[in-house]
């Protein structure tokens, strides 16, 4: 199963086993990762499952695309690695994939 590392904003790191077909803001609801809310569930709706891909990884996560990139408006500092959790699908090419959090979601 692909792994993916989640690091806090203070630095405190979460390795999670995801499955393929889940995506990286449900792998990390269900791994009770703190720091990606996920109000709308998955919905591209709230924004509040905002991650920072690490840059090695923006190739394989691919683009955000248009609906996230409007909902991405709503997020704080969001930066040009900035995705929506909710829209990346976990593949097995993503194994060994790594995001980081933002300070707050709100
Ligand atoms: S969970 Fe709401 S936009 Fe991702």
């Amino acid at each position: 199963m692909p792994k993916i590392t989640y690091i806090e904003d203070s630095g405190k790191e979460h390795v999670v086993e995801a499955p393929v077909g889940q995506t990286v803001m449900e792998a990390a609801v269900k791994h009770a990762v703190p720091g990606i809310d996920a109000d709308c569930g998955g919905a591209c709706a709230c924004a509040t499952c905002h991650v920072y891909v690490d840059p090695e990884w923006l190739a394989k996560t691919g683009e955000q695309n248009s609906m996230e990139q409007s909902m991405l408006d709503f997020a704080n500092d969001v930066e040009t690695n900035s995705r929506l959790s909710c829209q990346i699908k976990v593949t097995p090419d993503l194994d060994g994939l790594v995001v980081r959090l933002p300070k707050s979601q709100h």
